[in-house]
């Protein structure tokens, strides 16, 4: 049978309209046009670690991979091991008590973990107070679960911490998104910070969401607490072996922290996905067991990238923590058109502070994701610019 006649149909949902991409795919080009011209880039766009991922990781990988059995579906208790190491992480790390079987979920990064726990513990329609700027994907995953943003402006002036009190009464949150080491700002947040916030959560009956990457990636013996140290009670807490361990390709993390949250999430996971390959699991949990590595080279690379931008104007404060560096060129230029500007004329490609959220205008993130001597070399070729002017 031959259709006669077919309709072309538009399958973008309402929804997956709402996902932020732009910003990126216009990076993307000027990228492209200027390798086109012969310029050798230099990426410090995405916040990838370059470093190696642990031995006994890979090798605990590579050992699952001989074993056909590793193949089956993972059960949830097949994640005993996995969430076994976390909860003893979480103890040697934050002397944060876990029960292993109730308040650790494997998942499969931080990102999915986010995504799927704004849809199983938010209504459509509920209100999220997210930090402006913050880490893109967040106003996807809130346009998933279809929530009504909150913005609450990170600002120099205040360190990059919110300021709850400015939260109207009339505003009555589901919960709250934080994530300090924080991308894209670098700031920190204090054990006392996340009590005043887990109190002030407790208070309106909403859930403390922290987003916690950049645990492990703090510099002169700055140490980030948990905001699981203020009590699990309505506080959830989003770990990653991307960043600390280096293994952001094997997608991997875990979630601790209030156990109806976690069921609740276990609940909508249980419909999408069937937990990491256990093969990845077992590399993660042989992981966690070993101390993270990697944060003296990143605080390496801050402290010969931060004076280099200084000595050629740029306002940048000097962070403690996380892979960034976020700061204003001079003349504060639009974000964007700055960016578009390094990678077409010099192959610098950085992130335009703009694609974080609006407060991010005038600022431009860094990943410290190339050895010093490409960063200096990255900050010369920035100068030229300036010196064009
Ligand atoms: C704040 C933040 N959360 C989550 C992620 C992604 O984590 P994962 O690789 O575990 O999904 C990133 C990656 O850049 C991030 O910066």
């Amino acid at each position: 049978m031959t259709d006669t006649a077919s309709t072309r149909v538009e399958w973008l949902s309402g929804r997956a309209a709402q996902m932020p991409g732009s910003i990126f795919t216009q990076m993307n080009g000027a990228v492209q046009e200027a390798r086109e011209r012969g310029l050798s880039i230099i990426n410090l766009s995405i916040g990838s670690s370059d470093l190696p991922a642990p031995i006994a990781a890979l090798e605990a990988l590579r050992a699952a991979t001989h074993d056909p059995a590793s193949l089956r579906y993972p059960l949830f208790s097949d994640t005993e091991p996995l969430r076994l190491a976390a909860a003893a992480y979480m103890v040697r790390r934050f002397g944060v008590v876990l029960d292993p079987e109730t308040q650790v979920l494997p998942l499969i990064g931080a990102q999915e973990g986010l995504a799927h726990l704004l849809l199983a513990t938010c209504n459509p329609g509920d209100t999220l107070l997210l930090p402006d700027p913050c880490y893109p994907p967040y106003y996807g995953a809130a346009a998933v679960a279809g929530l009504n943003v909150h913005p609450l402006p990170l600002r120099a002036e205040h360190d990059f911490l919110p300021r709850l009190d400015d939260v109207p009464a009339s505003v009555q949150p589901r919960a709250l998104l934080l994530n300090y080491p924080n991308n894209p700002t670098s700031a920190v947040a204090s054990l006392e910070f996340f009590e005043q916030t887990a109190a002030w959560c407790r208070a309106r009956g909403t859930l403390l969401i922290h987003d916690h990457p950049y645990a492990e990636l703090t510099y002169d013996g700055f140490s980030a607490p948990s905001a699981l140290q203020a009590g699990t009670d309505g506080v959830v807490e989003l770990y990653s072996l991307s960043k600390s361990h280096h293994l952001a390709g094997l997608r991997v993390g875990f979630i601790a922290g209030d156990a109806s949250a976690l069921s609740a999430l276990a609940r909508v996971k249980g419909a999408i996905d069937f937990h990491p390959y256990l093969g990845i699991q077992a590399a993660a949990a042989a992981a966690l067991h070993m101390p993270p590595s990697g944060a003296d080279v990143f605080q390496a690379r801050r402290d010969a990238l931060v004076p280099a931008l200084r000595a050629s104007g740029w306002e940048v404060a000097w962070p403690q923590a996380s892979m960034y560096v976020w700061g204003q060129p001079p003349a504060a230029p639009d974000s964007l058109a700055y960016t578009l500007r390094a990678a077409r004329e010099v192959g610098v490609a950085l992130s335009p502070g703009r694609a974080f959220g609006p407060s991010g205008e005038g600022y431009v993130r860094f990943a410290l994701v190339q050895p010093p001597e490409v960063l200096l070399e990255a900050a010369s070729r920035l100068e030229e610019i300036r010196q064009a002017e």
